[in-house]
């Protein structure tokens, strides 16, 4: 058992937020499990570096059903309904075949035609700003992943602004009792949304998924369609906006990566890896509970419902995995990374979220040559949480 004392990552404020990896790298260094208070504030076991953390999480032994959470944690679940997110195995296995068929990376590859028109689409918007200038987050970051996920769904009247309030404060707010009102109201609003679904289905995934629950023998329940909808909706866009981001920034930030990738666009498939290793948008995961207590490296969590996060941020940048891994390099091979996590919840749309990055990181450089950041990068806002790492806003010119 540890006695080192709580690290207090929330009393780090601003610092942490906008550069954690130093922090990560600090704990990685004294061994791959620390006791923390997060942030959010709840207490957490913070599992570190990449051996441990790629083992953390397809270790099923931790749940992912909030059922399984200490009361003392003092958290509550922040989704609308049942997902294959928020569920184990069996149940989890049988959320995720009723999808799993539409995203798989040959159905995604008949996607790229549709995602460049909607990339061209917004980016004839933006390069007529007569100030030769943008907020990329508004003009590019955002639309894009929502859009395509909105088509794919099929809610293309979907008032995107609302839905994209609600869902930043579901996943980032500090504050439990505001991350709780904006589940209630996407509840109300996703629960209208799968009716009028009902009332005029068309040919899209949800008209789909209402199908199979109202059809056929192994039916969706309406607490499980509605925690498809909202997972889909919300990890659908709120992760591949800040892979956009984080990789516009990253390269604007290394001009000897981003000339590398300008001379040779073959390498933008590798390029979206590398943005996804050393800046990845998800930086923690979601909850894991103990079930029982579970030994790593020597430190042992105990069982019971505790809370454990793996910083997959943090693993991504593991010497003893990649050389020299707090470089950015988007020639090297950053297979294996744990962006996308690892396991039984290994990130479904990770096909999909490897197009869009390629395809908009891609049309954005070749149609902006001069493309340069606007503003100091230090005075970036960043957003808070430890779910999603991005920019609020990311400032550039051309
Ligand atoms: C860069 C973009 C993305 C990143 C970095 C990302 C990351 C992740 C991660 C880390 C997980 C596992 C969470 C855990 O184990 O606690 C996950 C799960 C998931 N992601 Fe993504 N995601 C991205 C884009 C997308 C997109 C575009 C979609 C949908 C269209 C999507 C749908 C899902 C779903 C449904 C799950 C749950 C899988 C399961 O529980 O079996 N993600 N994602």
């Amino acid at each position: 058992m540890t006695t080192e004392a709580i690290v207090d990552l929330g009393a780090l404020g601003e610092r942490f937020t906008r550069d954690p990896f130093p922090v990560y790298a600090d704990l990685r260094a004294r061994g791959p499990v620390h006791r923390v208070r997060i942030p959010e504030g709840s207490l957490a076991w913070l599992v570190v570096g990449y051996e441990e953390g790629r083992a953390a999480l397809a270790d099923q032994r931790f749940s992912k059903e909030w059922r399984n959470a200490s009361p003392a944690l003092g958290v509550g679940q922040v989704a609308s309904g049942t997902s294959m997110l928020s569920s184990d195995a069996p149940a989890h296995t049988r959320l995720r075949k009723l999808v799993a068929r539409e995203f798989t990376s040959r159905r995604m590859q008949q996607l790229v035609p549709r995602v460049q028109q909607m990339t061209d689409e917004l980016l004839d918007t933006m390069l007529a700003r007569p100030d030769r200038r943008t907020d990329l987050v508004e003009s590019l970051s955002f639309p894009l992943p929502m859009s395509v996920i909105c088509e794919l769904l099929g809610v293309p009247f979907l008032d995107r602004q609302v839905f994209r309030e609600w869902s930043n404060t579901v996943v980032s707010s500090l504050d439990a009792e505001v991350r709780r009102d904006a589940t209630v109201q996407m509840s109300g609003f996703l629960a209208g949304l799968l009716d009028d679904k009902r009332e005029q289905p068309g040919d899209d995934l949800m008209s789909a998924l209402i199908h199979t629950a109202d059809e056929e023998g192994d039916r969706l329940s309406a607490g499980e369609l509605m925690g498809m909808a909202w997972l889909l909706l919300v990890a659908g866009h709120e992760t591949t906006v800040n892979l956009i981001s984080n990789g516009v920034l990253a390269l604007l930030a290394h001009p000897d990566q981003l000339a590398a990738l300008r001379a040779d666009f073959v390498l933008i498939d590798n390029a979206v890896e590398e943005m996804l290793r050393w800046a990845g948008p998800v930086e923690t995961p979601t909850y894991r509970f103990t079930t029982e207590a579970i030994d790593i490296g020597g430190t042992v969590i105990p069982g019971g419902g505790e809370l454990v996060l793996v910083a997959m941020s943090d693993a991504n940048r593991d010497p003893d995995r990649y050389p020299d891994a707090d470089r950015f390099d988007i020639t090297r091979d950053a297979r294996g990374h744990l962006a996308f996590g690892h396991g039984i919840h290994f990130c479904l749309g990770a096909p999909l979220a490897r197009i869009e990055a390629a395809v908009a990181v891609r049309s954005l450089l070749e149609r902006c040559p001069e493309l340069a950041l606007d503003g100091d990068p230090a005075e970036l806002t960043w957003r808070t949480g430890m779910l999603i790492r991005g920019p609020e806003g990311l400032p550039v010119r051309w």
